[in-house]
């Protein structure tokens, strides 16, 4: 991260906090927020004065753009407290280039990074009695713009607002995550913005979803739109096998995001000694691991799942059960090291931890 340059950021505090209305045991992903949030506007080709106010609803004309042709991009990253009250970010410069990679290809205009990073560091400064103490806890926290010219043609908005919100988390999955692999429909296509945090990215698969989860599922791991026959990223997570001692992941390209935990996981498992392979994936080729009892794990990664073990897949109405797994698996033994790092409770060899202060 680098320093920060004087943005003239202006700041509203809230005159109450919500806090202590907050069961921080019993949070529900995604729907407490905290008290403050960050917003800055673009118009007349430039972004304007970077605002933190009292967290509230906002106006938008119902003709602004992104109602129309969802044009909005997002970010998902996490804070993290240790005993001493010190907080921490892990890899946010990543994540403060990959949302303007995404606005890039959305056709939104980059958001300056000193505005970013001033925005986030006094944010989290107001709001840090959110960030809760402890592995498991941590404060998620989402970037985004959206397009708000009220203008219905369908092109390019010509005024943006870039915001900050943060909400208290726990884990994403509770558990084991059971998978379907698509066969029908597919996430992204080449050329397409299955690289890019675009929000429609999402939407895209809330109905393929909820079909799986009508079978007992919970996500599906998409397939190559053209064949399905190699295995890409699961929506909200990248994906992991571990076949026999190595571990095994897609190569990124236009239809996956470039995932931090991913590219994180991969570095953590070469440092553990782990043999990786960054190579396409083929839906066979996992079936036959699991036939022969060498398909020992699968796993997602993602900032808001961290590291979710798979229990089973099913494909062509079968279903494929993994091996239950204990403390030396590889899911386990990279999540420790990774939430070590994140928490401050570990050795941090690549300086992946930032310290917000
Ligand atoms: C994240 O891990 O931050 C994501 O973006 C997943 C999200 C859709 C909950």
């Amino acid at each position: 991260m680098n320093p920060i340059n004087n943005t003239n950021l202006h700041i509203e505090k809230a005159s109450t906090s919500k806090i202590d209305a907050v069961d921080f045991d019993n949070l529900n992903f995604g729907k407490t927020f905290t008290d403050h949030m960050f917003m800055c506007d673009f118009e007349n080709g430039a972004w304007q004065q970077p605002k933190i106010v009292p967290y509230q609803p906002m106006s938008i004309e119902p003709s602004a753009r992104v109602f129309h042709y969802g044009q909005a991009v997002f970010e998902g990253m996490k804070a993290y407290k240790d005993d001493d009250d010190r907080v921490f970010l892990f890899r946010p410069d990543e994540n403060q280039k990959r949302i303007n990679t995404s606005a890039a290809r959305l056709a939104i205009p980059e958001f300056p990074e000193n505005y970013f990073f001033e925005g986030l560091t006094e944010l989290l400064k107001l709001d840090s009695a959110w960030i809760q103490k402890g592995k498991g806890n941590s404060l998620y926290i989402r970037p985004f713009v959206i397009a708000i010219e009220p203008a219905i043609a369908a092109s390019p908005s010509e005024a943006y607002r870039f915001m900050i919100i943060c909400s208290p988390a726990k884990a994403y999955y509770t558990g084991t995550v059971k998978v379907l692999i698509a066969e029908q429909f597919s996430r992204s296509a080449n050329g397409g913005v299955g690289y890019a945090k675009a929000a429609g990215n999402y939407a895209a698969q809330f109905y393929p979803t909820s079909l799986a989860m009508k079978k007992g599922l919970q996500q599906i791991i998409w397939t190559d739109a053209d064949t399905h026959e190699y295995l890409e990223e699961a929506g909200t997570m990248n994906i992991f096998f571990r076949i026999g001692d190595k571990l095994v992941t897609a190569p990124n390209n236009d239809r996956i995001l470039d995932g931090v935990t991913r590219k994180s996981i991969l570095q953590l498992a070469e440092d553990m000694g782990i043999t990786t392979e960054v190579r396409r994936i083929s839906v066979a080729e996992i079936k036959t691991a699991s036939e022969k009892g060498e398909l020992k794990e699968i796993f997602g990664t993602g900032t808001a799942a961290v590291i979710s073990p798979v229990s089973s897949f099913e494909h062509g109405e079968k279903t494929f059960t993994l091996p239950e797994l204990d403390k030396n698996s590889y899911s386990s033994r990279l999540k420790e090291r990774m939430l070590n790092i994140q928490h401050n409770t570990g050795d941090d060899p690549h300086s992946w931890r930032y310290e917000v202060k």
